[in-house]
């Protein structure tokens, strides 16, 4: 009687388990973009390269389990807003900025980042493929107000010419209104 219960019991946890993993995968990838979390010297190595202050807003396009967003609170003293389309990557970034300590200084908006309202943002940070770069790349701009930075983390966004880049990190820093140009533009300008 005790064992067939544990037995039911086991097998309700490990389904519950698989469902879980599998949501948490299939969710990201559904949407296009799959869930990649930033190595956390990366996501200093942004945060650092857009010079986030304290009081600053910053935004994570895609906030994933919401490292960016606990690190520009705990490590910059900075607020920070995660848009993230998985219901089950937007539960457990509120868990971890609960377990840190920083739940005050981070909110976490289930929804899309290319419909989500940037205009009071003055870092936007982002990790993604190219091909939603170049989406992203079309609207940004008019979404974000002057002076707001953007930071990239393994990609730059063709057309712009970056103001400042870390290349042992590759990462790339973009200034709102964004100047006309290139990666390339902005190498050869370092040679002269
Ligand atoms: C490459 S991960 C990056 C996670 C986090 N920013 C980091 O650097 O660790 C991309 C995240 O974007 C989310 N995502 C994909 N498409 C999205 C969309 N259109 N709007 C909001 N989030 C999206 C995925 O669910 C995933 O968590």
């Amino acid at each position: 009687m005790l064992s067939s219960y544990l037995l039911t019991t086991l097998v309700v946890l490990a389904s519950a388990s698989l469902l879980f993993y599998g949501l948490w995968l299939l969710i990201p990838i559904i949407s296009g973009l799959p869930w990649l979390p930033t190595n956390h010297e990366r996501v200093r190595a942004a945060l650092d390269l857009a010079r986030v202050q304290p009081g600053d807003l910053v935004y994570d396009l895609g906030s994933g389990d919401g490292r960016v967003l606990l690190a520009a609170a705990r490590f910059f003293g900075a607020r920070a807003v995660g848009i993230e389309i998985s219901p089950l990557h937007c539960l457990a970034a509120r868990f971890l900025a609960l377990i840190n300590g920083v739940s005050d200084s981070i909110e976490i908006r289930l929804g899309d980042f290319y419909k989500a309202d940037l205009r009071d943002a003055d870092v936007v940070f982002a990790f993604m493929t190219s091909r939603q770069a170049r989406r992203l790349r079309d609207t940004l701009p008019a979404r974000l107000p002057p002076g707001a930075r953007v930071v990239t983390v393994s990609f730059d966004f063709d057309g712009w010419l970056p103001t400042r880049i870390d290349r042992e990190n590759l990462v790339f820093l973009y200034e709102m209104p964004p100047t006309p140009g290139s990666l390339g533009d902005f190498l050869a300008q370092e040679q002269n």
